[in-house]
């Protein structure tokens, strides 16, 4: 992370590789490897092996805490960030005449448990302008019939970056609906500031580095009594095996209520290791070194006959940069045959800058993207 000596001391795999897909999916360190196999001797121990399971639980939501600004008390842990959409949706109990408000450049986890037949709210459209999330085309759709909004800090689709402030002011002004932001595209990427964000989620394989999953949710103390999930398990139950568990279940508050069963430990153990590693290198430090690799890549890719999906401005920006090309999928297979690794769909091609890539990796993926375009 952060220059070659350390990618090299940290990392396998880079070697010959350039590695612009982290928005799908991140390389994590060797120091994931390692927590698996400390996974691995662990459950040798049997029953005995859940001490350690469990401080290792501890540890990953005091990690998970200090990266994202909250107390480990607020953080729970689940399996996905769709998991903990649907418990989300089974804690609001939405009703007919309810509204959600979802938008056009949100990923399928945050915009479809609102679409289920069995979801009895209407859902509203947060549309994109010109590829950006604007505040103010927000505002006619807010009303007092609105119980949620929800939306990712950067989207998966083209990067664009939401002024978070801006939002929750327009939100908070208009509705009395709770805020639920994925930053799942962003955390492990770019310093967060989520004050006034009700309900926060996010994947643990992408830019934090760690495993498939698992999914971390973060609800604020002064949130922790409105949501409690009406789910059934045993792990986020109150007292599950006493006397009056044929009686009644009451799930807990807040975010542990997220937890339902045996936690998925492996991703847990990983998810450890990859946020100590990411706390240490220091998200800061990982958004200034990336930042000269975005100014670098985003004119450059703007020079090409291809069209632009995110937006110039770089206060929009986190790691992503997305684009538009009938030949997507032949520049595509032909970058993959140079190593040259991006991400493709549907015409779309997407590039993503993490603090492990280099210079040399954005000059190389613009020199072969250059030349492929130039072919016909
Ligand atoms: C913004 C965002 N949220 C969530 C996910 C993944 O959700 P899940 O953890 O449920 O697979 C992705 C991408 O895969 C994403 O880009």
């Amino acid at each position: 992370m952060l220059d070659l000596n350390s990618r090299r001391r940290d990392f396998d795999g880079f070697d010959g590789r350039v590695y612009l897909n982290t928005a799908a999916e991140g390389i994590p360190p060797k120091v994931v490897g390692e927590s698996l196999q400390q996974y691995f001797r662990d459950k040798q121990l049997g029953m005995d092996g859940r001490i350690p399971h469990f401080e290792q639980w501890e540890q990953a939501k005091a990690e998970a805490a200090k990266m994202l600004g909250f107390e480990p008390e607020e953080i729970g842990l689940c399996s996905c960030t769709s998991e903990a959409f649907n418990l989300l949706s089974l804690a609001l109990q939405l009703q007919t005449g309810d509204e959600v408000v979802v938008n056009e450049l949100d990923f399928p986890a945050g915009i479809t448990p609102w679409l289920q037949p069995t979801c009895p709210a209407t859902v509203r459209r947060w549309k994109a302008s010109d590829n950006r999330l604007v505040a103010t085309d927000m505002q006619s759709l807010l009303s007092s019939k609105t119980r949620l909004v929800t939306l990712s800090l950067v989207s998966f689709y083209n990067g664009f970056t939401v002024s978070l402030e801006e939002t929750i002011a327009t939100i908070r002004k208009n509705s009395p609906a709770m805020i639920a932001v994925d930053v799942t595209q962003a955390l492990g990427r770019i310093p967060l500031k989520l004050d006034g964000v009700d309900f926060v989620v996010s994947s643990t394989h992408k830019w934090i580095l760690s495993s498939h999953g698992g999914g971390i949710v973060a609800i604020p103390k002064s949130m922790r009594d409105r949501i409690q999930v009406p789910a059934g398990g045993w792990l986020h139950i109150e007292d599950a095996f006493g006397p009056k568990r044929f009686e009644k279940a009451t799930s807990k508050f807040g975010a542990a209520g997220f937890s339902v069963g045996m936690p998925n430990f492996p991703a847990v153990y990983a998810l450890r290791a990859a946020l100590n590693f990411m706390n240490q290198v220091g998200i800061a430090r990982i958004d200034d070194v990336c930042r000269p690799m975005m100014e670098a890549c985003y004119p450059g890719l703007k020079k090409l006959p291809i069209e632009m999906l995110t937006p110039p401005e770089p206060t929009a920006w986190a790691g992503i940069i997305a684009f538009r090309h009938p030949d997507a999928e032949r520049l595509h297979r032909s970058l993959h045959q140079q190593n040259i690794h991006v991400m493709h769909q549907a015409g779309r091609m997407r590039v993503a800058i993490h603090g492990y890539n280099t210079m040399d990796d954005v000059e190389q993926f613009l020199t072969a993207l250059k030349a492929e375009l130039s072919k016909k």
